[in-house]
């Protein structure tokens, strides 16, 4: 198969996903490419692939709003597969509403639904998650991805079942709406711990920092992907009414993939509170990857025996 990877990410979790994919489904005897959705970024031409892998991370229970503006305007021919890989922090059944935008936009592209998959990865905002924790969510990854890449070669459509509840709660929960914009108006650089290494200013994906007259300065066309203050090497960056959710510092993903697995598992069976809805979904991709793959001793290649 011939596949074209569309993915947006704010703080590398979606790119760390998409290379997992590729690296897959290339393993698995496929051809893919990829387009990584930022401002300027030229619109993908999506002839002669036989599949489209839509990956993007969940905001405020739904897709972001320069994911779904870039999806507009693509074209698609009738028929065209396409299937989704989203990612986030929690694994609340919310969540299960937030393609209902993405999923609207493709219907009108009459192109076809071919699954969709949900991996948890590390919050880049409310808080950081612990490294042993973060080994065993990529551990999974891995698994789901094995799992992804056997039923879209076996024409296995998956299915995330949504409910009018979860999309009412998904809509109204839509921060990015306004939540960029007007927080935008209380993001600060303290310019006494600013470095000036101007990593914000060059990675925003929307051009909305710059240095001006020896300051920080931001405008208000923020997408709140959070690259800014999560990667600044000074902690040196205020993010308005969420100040107290600010995650920074990189996870450093491909160091935490070499470390051993946590013993015994970071999520149990006493994992409690926001712990507690990681136990079904670790369970479930355990379980769905133990049928598929309980005879292969190596990783899978999504072939069936
Ligand atoms: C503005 C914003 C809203 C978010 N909302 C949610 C959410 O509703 N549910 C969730 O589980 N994670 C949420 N997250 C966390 C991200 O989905 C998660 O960390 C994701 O892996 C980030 O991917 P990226 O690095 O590709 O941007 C949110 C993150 C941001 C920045």
């Amino acid at each position: 198969m011939k596949i074209l990877f569309i993915y947006y990410t704010g703080t590398g979790n979606t790119r760390y996903l998409t290379d997992l994919a590729e690296q897959s489904f290339r393993a698995a005897g496929h051809q893919t490419s990829r387009v990584e959705i930022s401002r300027g970024a030229p619109l993908a031409d999506t002839r002669g692939y036989d599949l489209i892998g839509f990956g993007y991370p969940i905001y405020g229970f739904n897709s972001p709003l320069p994911f779904n503006r870039y999806v507009k305007k693509l074209i698609f021919t009738r028929g065209q597969k396409f299937f989704i890989y989203k990612n986030s922090g929690e694994t609340f059944a919310v969540n299960n509403a937030s393609s209902r935008i993405l999923l609207r936009i493709m219907r009108k592209k009459h192109a076809d639904f071919a699954g969709e998959y949900h991996f948890v990865m590390p919050y880049n905002i409310h808080f950081a998650f612990e490294k042993p924790f973060v080994r065993e969510i990529l551990d999974k990854d891995e698994k789901l991805m094995g799992i992804m890449l056997f039923n879209l070669q076996n024409g296995i459509v998956q299915k995330i079942e949504s409910n009018f509840f979860y999309n009412v709660a998904s809509a109204a929960v839509s921060i990015q709406k306004i939540g960029g914009a007007v927080n935008s108006f209380f993001y600060r650089a303290d310019m006494k711990k600013c470095i000036g290494c101007m990593r914000c200013v060059r990675d925003c994906p929307e051009n909305n920092i710059r240095f001006e007259k020896g300051r920080i300065r931001f405008g208000h066309r923020c997408d709140m992907c959070m690259r800014c203050s999560f990667f600044c090497p000074a902690d040196a960056i205020g993010i308005g009414m969420l100040q107290h959710w600010k995650v920074n510092g990189d996870y450093r993903l491909r160091e935490i993939e070499k470390l051993p697995l946590p013993s015994p598992p970071y999520i149990n069976e006493n994992s409690h509170g926001f712990y507690k809805c990681f136990i079904r979904t670790f369970r479930d991709i355990d379980r769905q990857y133990e049928e598929l793959f309980a005879d292969t001793a190596a990783d899978p290649d999504g072939n069936p025996d």
